[in-house]
Order: structure tokens, then sequence, then C-alpha cells
């Protein structure tokens, strides 16, 4: 259909675009409620609209979409019959066959969205295909067409719902306050927008402009629109015939849901549990247990080893071999991941300190940035931050720890230093966590972390549940430094250590490995044993509270200089050092 976009009708003659699907299609598509509350409408409308190969879209909604949702787009537009046909059930333009079904391109493909709507709020469709002088105005209450009437527009359509569930009183009962169904509707667009960079879009909200997003050139930029003042890192991959983009905050700006993680396949926004573990497990253990980065990932996939079938709101898709997609992804963001280190990100706070704190963030060596970042406007500072981050993704960035000089230890927790460009606080603790946990990593993936035997083996009553399966993990144990002993029905004898990690207690290490390696069924075993490497290195690691001397101190620095992989924050997450640039101080005390 949408290739007939420019080709001219003979005069007189209505070829029909929107046809009825043959029953055989209809049975093999997933249907069901499509019309739950405003914020689907929404998704419905704008999802034609981009199907019509709209460059603007606008939206208006009132009343939380419970009063009014207006939906306006530049696109091909409909001919009279075909809008007519298209608010019948199973009437679309977007498949013909069964065949079809097998490689869908459209976001739509049912034809059940239009007469979903129409059935259940009072509608009005404007409509001009792009070709013909005349348009078209078409009135629907509760499914039944009141009027068609030529009607003088631009080409393009507009459709309008008004009343949504009047006639269903029941089902307006479940609908939330016009704030609350506003937010949702929110959602919805955001997701939208970020799936098609190429569309300007706006957004009138009870009145007032709550969106409104300049054509932008690709994702990236997209996503700076879209996720404003957050941080983000940007990547790029392609495995096995998936392409992937992504933007992807910093650990410590975990969120406790995935709702701020945005997915897209093919340009489909959608939900999926195994995609949000591919990124939670490229993480590794920096990211919080249970927790999830904010950003997006946008897959590109032969249509053909997706089905888009499978849910009622088009809102999952079936992979046909989704081990292949997890580890894809797995691989593509790990190896980013772990290798550039994240610019810090700031707290939240006032616009002010944001972006102070965000300057600060920037590595010492960023220095042209940063001045660039303190003169320039808000929005200007967004982007060259953003890009700052692009770059920072493209090389490798010198050790930002190698050019500072300790000046002494405060509250025996953190190490001030001095700099280049500023100072740096660094918390003792992260930092050596962080260096055990790169040096344990290291020795275990090149065979086996040195070992110190103990005095005397150590013998440990397991619970059941430490028990179970631990014959499984006894060679893992091992290479981590472990060695044990089966002593009895339900006691061990632990004979080793790590060596590296001998100051701790070894039946407190010990469990704690233990306990992260039996804890998440179904993970992949290398994000169990990293997360244990993890765990020993932060009960091994220099505790707040230590008093460190002079050369102490050094020493940790050397270390930390010589991590290459996520050096700006601990293996659990917390960033490692807090960077005050010289102009910054200035600043602050009011010296320009
Ligand atoms: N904004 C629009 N511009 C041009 N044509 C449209 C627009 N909205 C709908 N149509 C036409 O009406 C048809 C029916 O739309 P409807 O949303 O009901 O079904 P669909 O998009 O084909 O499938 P789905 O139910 O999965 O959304 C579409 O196939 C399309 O041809
Ligand atoms: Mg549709």
């Amino acid at each position: 259909m949408l290739e007939e976009k420019n080709i001219p009708l003979p005069r007189g003659e209505q070829r029909l675009r929107v046809h009825r699907l043959p029953p055989s299609v209809v049975e093999r598509i997933a249907a069901g409620e499509v019309i739950e509350r405003p914020a689907s409408v929404v998704k419905e409308l704008v999802e034609n609209a981009i199907d019509a190969e709209a460059e603007n879209i606008v939206i208006t909604t009132e009343g939380g979409g419970m009063k009014s949702i207006v939906v306006a787009d530049d696109g091909i537009g409909m001919g009279r019959e075909d809008a007519i046909v298209a608010l019948e059930r199973h009437a679309t333009s977007k498949i013909r066959s069964l065949e079809d079904l097998e490689a869908i391109c459209t976001l739509g493909f049912r034809g059940e969205a239009l007469p979903s709507i129409a059935a259940v709020s009072r509608m009005r469709i404007w409509t001009r295909p792009h070709d013909q002088i005349e348009g078209s105005e078409l009135v629907v209450e509760g499914g039944v067409l009141r009027s068609v009437r030529p009607f003088g527009s631009s080409p393009g359509t507009r459709v309008e719902v008004k009343d949504l569930f009047f006639n269903l009183p029941a089902r307006k009962k479940f609908l939330k306050s016009p704030n609350a169904e506003s937010a949702q509707i929110s959602d919805v667009l955001m997701r939208l927008a970020l799936s098609r960079p190429g569309i300007r879009w706006s957004w009138v909200r009870e009145g007032r402009k709550a969106l409104e997003l300049p054509r932008a050139k690709d994702f990236y930029e997209r996503a700076r629109q879209v996720f404003e003042d957050e941080p983000l890192v940007a990547i790029e991959g392609e495995r096995d015939g998936i392409r992937l983009r992504a933007v992807l905050s910093a650990p410590e700006r975990a969120h406790p849901t995935s709702s701020m993680l945005f997915l897209y396949v093919n340009g489909r926004s959608i939900r999926d549990r195994m995609l949000v573990k591919a990124i939670q497990s490229a993480y590794g253990s920096t990211m919080p247990r249970g927790q999830f980065p904010v950003g997006a990932l946008a897959l590109e996939i032969d249509p053909q080893k997706i089905d888009v079938n499978v849910h009622p709101q088009k809102a999952e898709v079936r992979f046909a071999s989704p081990e292949r997609v997890f580890q894809g992804v797995h691989e593509i963001l790990a190896s980013f991941l772990s290798s550039r280190p994240f610019v810090p990100s700031p707290p939240k706070g006032n616009e002010e300190e944001r972006a102070a704190s965000r300057d600060l963030g920037n590595s010492l060596e960023e220095k042209k940035d940063e001045i660039a970042l303190f003169e320039a406007s808000p929005q200007q500072r967004e982007g060259l931050l953003f890009d700052a981050i692009l770059r920072d993704g493209e090389e490798a960035q010198p050790s930002r720890y190698a050019s500072l000089r300790p000046i002494g230890q405060v509250k025996g927790m953190y190490i001030v230093c001095e700099g280049p460009e500023g100072i740096a606080i660094i918390d003792q603790h992260a930092a050596d966590e962080r260096v055990r946990f790169a040096e344990l990593q290291s020795m275990f993936r090149q065979g086996r972390v040195p070992r110190q035997a103990l005095l005397a083996p150590l013998r440990l009553r397991l619970f059941p549940s430490e028990l179970e399966g631990i014959e499984n993990k006894q060679e893992v144990l091992d290479r981590m430094g472990f060695e044990i002993r089966r002593f009895g029905e339900n006691e061990i004898l632990l004979c080793t250590v790590p060596a590296l990690l001998s100051r701790s207690s070894p039946e407190a290490l010990f469990r704690a490995a233990l306990a992260e390696l039996g804890s998440e069924e179904g993970k992949p075993l290398s994000e169990a044993i990293d997360r244990a490497l993890a765990t020993m290195a932060c009960h091994g690691a220099i505790r707040a509270g230590d008093a460190l001397n002079q050369l102490e101190q050094e020493e940790l620095l050397k270390a930390i200089s010589q991590v290459r992989e996520f050096s700006g924050h601990c293996p659990h997450g917390r960033p490692v050092v807090f960077e005050i640039t010289f102009s910054e101080l200035a600043r602050r005390v009011g010296r320009k």
C-alpha cells in the first residue's frame, strides 16, 4: 500500500487500498481487547499516522484523553471509500495474505484499531489523499456510521475521538484521574517518538504544549531530545544479524523498575523480559540487584526472524531464536560497558547544581569540553555533554587517576587528591573494592585465583540450600580460591581462601561467594561469578575507617589507575570518585 502513495489514480476510478481480510487470515491474528484507556487510543492512532508515512504528527488531548483526543498527520490520507471500509473489523491495507503475516513491516496489520475505537466513542475522521483535491469527513458514534460528506482539508488525516467509553460506563469506572491518564499518554508518546526520529511531534495537553520534538537526524539525537538531562552513553554494534543501537545510563542511575528502559524491535516499541535481562547482565555486578538502567535499546532484525502477531496490543514479539538475541545483545553491550568508564553522573538537584555537578562528573582529561560546558546555555550544555560521552565511547580513555597526587585522608574514608584540573575525592573502600575485583576477575579468567591455605581447615555446617548443587559449584569455587572437601552429610571443610583476601574472615567470605553463586537460577553463570567475585572483593577491601598512610594512599591510587574496566565505579555500581574542577571551585567561591 505504501508504495502506491505517489501513483495518481485514473480519474473516476476508485481503487480500494483498504480491504477486508479473508477468514483464514483473521483466524490467525492475535486479537483481543485493543482499547483499554486513552493511552491505547493515542497509541493506535499515532501508529496509523506512522504507517501512513507522516512527517508531522500533532496530538491534542483534553481531560486526560477521556474528553477528547485528536491525532492529526500529514501522511498519505485515505480516499472516501477506503475510509469507510477502514471502519470495518479486519479491514486493512497493510497485509493481504497469510504469507504477509510472516514478515510484517508496518506497525498495524490487524485492521482492528479504528473499529475498536469507533465502537466506544464519538469519532470523526477528516482525511484527504495527496492525489485528490477533495477530502471527506466521516462521523461515527458508538460504532455506527452517521454521516459521510465531502470536506475541504489539507492532505493527510485527522482523527478526533470524544467521550471515550460513553457507552461503556463499567469500563469508564476503571479509568484514573486525568493526570494519571495523561502520564500514560506521555509514556506512549515518548516511546513512539524515540522509534521515529525523522518525525516532528507535538503534543498539546489540556491546552498547553507538553511536548515539542523537531525532526532529529537519528536515534541518538532523538534520545537526547527525549531524555533531556539524563546523561547516557551511546552504544552501537552489530552481531549475528542483529543491529543494535542504545543509549544507557550509568549504573548508579539505576531505577527500581524497568519502566524507564525503552525497547524496540524493528521500530516497534515492545516489552521483553529477555532483553531487559540481557541489558542487566551486560552491566555485570555494577548493576545493583533488581535494578534497571535508564535508556533505550533498538534492535533491527530480519522481520522473518520475529513474530509480531503474538500479543493483543502488539506490545510483545517472539524471537525465532531468543538465545542468540540474548547472547548478541549481551556481548555488544558488555564489551562496550566494561571497557569505557562512564562519566559519573550527577545527583538529582536543581538545574544549576545539576549542570555544575554534571560538569564535575566529566573526566579531568575532558578539559576543553568542560570549559565549553560552563559557557554554554543549558540546552547547548546537554548537547556537549552528550557529545562528550559519545566521544568517550569511541576512544579508550587514559586513566583519570594517573595524574592525581594524594593530599591526605579525611574521616578515615576519603582520599583527597590534587589533579591538574581540579580536586578529586576518592572513596577508599569503593576504589580498593574495584581494584581487588579487577585482580580477582583477571586471575579467574586466566585460570585460577591464587590461594592461601588456612592453618587448620575450617569445618563449616551448611544449610540445605547452601549444600544444594554444591558439587556442581565445586570447580568454580576452586578456581575462585576456595578448596573445599565434603565432610559428613551437611558439613564441609574449607581448606584455602583467595590469598588476596586473606585478611577477611574466611567463613564470611566463603558463604558470601556461595550465596552469590546459587542466587539466581537461570542467569548466566558468568554473571553469578562476577557477583561472587564482587562480593569477595568487598569483603577483602580496605574499609571506611581504616587509616591509610601516605604510601598506602599512593599505592591505592596507582592500583586504581591501572584498572581498565569500569574504573569509575565499585563493582556494585557506586562511584569511586567525586571531582571538582578548579574553575568550578573558583565559581563557587565567587572568584569568577
Ligand atoms: N492516519 C491514517 N492515514 C492513512 N490511512 C489510515 C490512517 N489510519 C488508518 N488508516 C487506514 O485504515 C486502515 C485501518 O486502520 P486500523 O488501525 O483499524 O488497522 P491497521 O492499522 O491496518 O491494523 P491494526 O489494527 O493492527 O492497527 C489502515 O490499514 C489504513 O489503511
Ligand atoms: Mg492501526
